[in-house]
């Protein structure tokens, strides 16, 4: 069964532990990142970005496909269903479709309509026991091949938004998405700091979990981060695991490549990866 993260958020921010958000995109994806939870006791987070959505035929189809996973898997720790950097629209496809939480990003729109849209939104989740994340300060990241420097939120925004009721927030310190460039300055501890002083318990979630140093990360959670979100890394492990599987070129026999087998070592170093990350987070055993 899918559960909101409410409960594994808070039960990390009091443990000083956080709960690791892996992005999905298929079922081989999706059977690795389960597995990894379910062998170290851990909850998990499955993110399901707009693009990967669209990819699996729609949010109806990765909501019932993760449900029956569960099932058929004897999945057992807790599992939240969870729209990564949703639009408006698509926040109210998958409150339908059967998520158990959501991604609201307003970070683009002006604070005033950045608040009311999230509001409502927080209204529709309560009324049906999801959780949802808001995000303050843009998470940089690559945009046509020019690498954004992450922003820092504004505390005082992020208070206004974590007062609207949201289960958790993700602020921008200095985090982004896909790979750090050279010169990246690293997390501003300081920005999550002072955010920190203004939320008070409200769970933070630090996006762009890959690339980022451990002792950053631990030194995160330290100052009240309970998410964190790894996508980019999965896709690299995935894609060195497929391509040597390729060149190793075993499985040609005249009929081509067996996609079971073709995509059996990329699934594996998902799920080596995902524990990795797991015991680092310090959430093995927190199921
Ligand atoms: P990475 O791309 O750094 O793994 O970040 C993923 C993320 O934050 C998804 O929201």
């Amino acid at each position: 069964m899918l559960v909101s993260a409410k409960e594994m958020l808070e039960k990390a921010r009091d443990g000083k532990y956080a709960v690791g958000q892996f992005n999905i995109n298929n079922l081989e994806w999706s059977k690795a990142v389960l597995q990894a939870a379910q062998e170290l006791n851990s909850p998990v987070i499955l993110g399901v970005s707009e693009g990967a959505g669209k990819y699996m035929t729609g949010y109806k189809t990765v909501s019932a496909m993760v449900k029956a996973m569960i099932e058929e898997m004897n999945i057992t720790v807790p599992v939240a269903l969870h729209l990564d950097h949703g639009s408006y629209d698509g926040c109210y496809k998958c409150i339908e479709a059967g998520f158990s939480s959501i991604m609201f990003d307003g970070s683009h729109y002006p604070i005033e309509e950045n608040v009311e849209k999230t509001t409502e939104l927080v209204k529709v989740c309560k009324e049906k026991g999801m959780s949802i994340e808001a995000e303050v300060g843009s998470i940089g990241g690559e945009e046509d091949g020019v690498v954004g420097m992450g922003e820092c939120a504004d505390p005082n925004e992020c208070k206004q938004v974590a007062d609207l009721g949201v289960t958790m927030l993700a602020a921008g310190i200095g985090n982004i998405h896909g790979k750090y460039p050279a010169d990246w300055a690293g997390l501003s501890f300081e920005t999550l700091a002072a955010i920190k002083d203004k939320v008070g318990d409200m769970p933070l979630v630090l996006h762009g979990g890959t690339g980022i140093p451990e002792d950053q990360i631990k030194k995160a959670i330290s100052l009240g981060v309970a998410k964190i979100n790894v996508n980019t890394e999965c896709q690299l492990t995935f894609a060195e695991g497929t391509r040597k599987y390729i060149e190793a070129g075993k499985d040609l026999e005249g009929k081509g490549f067996d996609p079971r087998k073709l995509l059996a070592p990329g699934t594996e170093a998902i799920k080596t990866t995902v524990k990795e990350k797991m015991e680092l987070f310090g959430s093995v055993g927190k199921a």
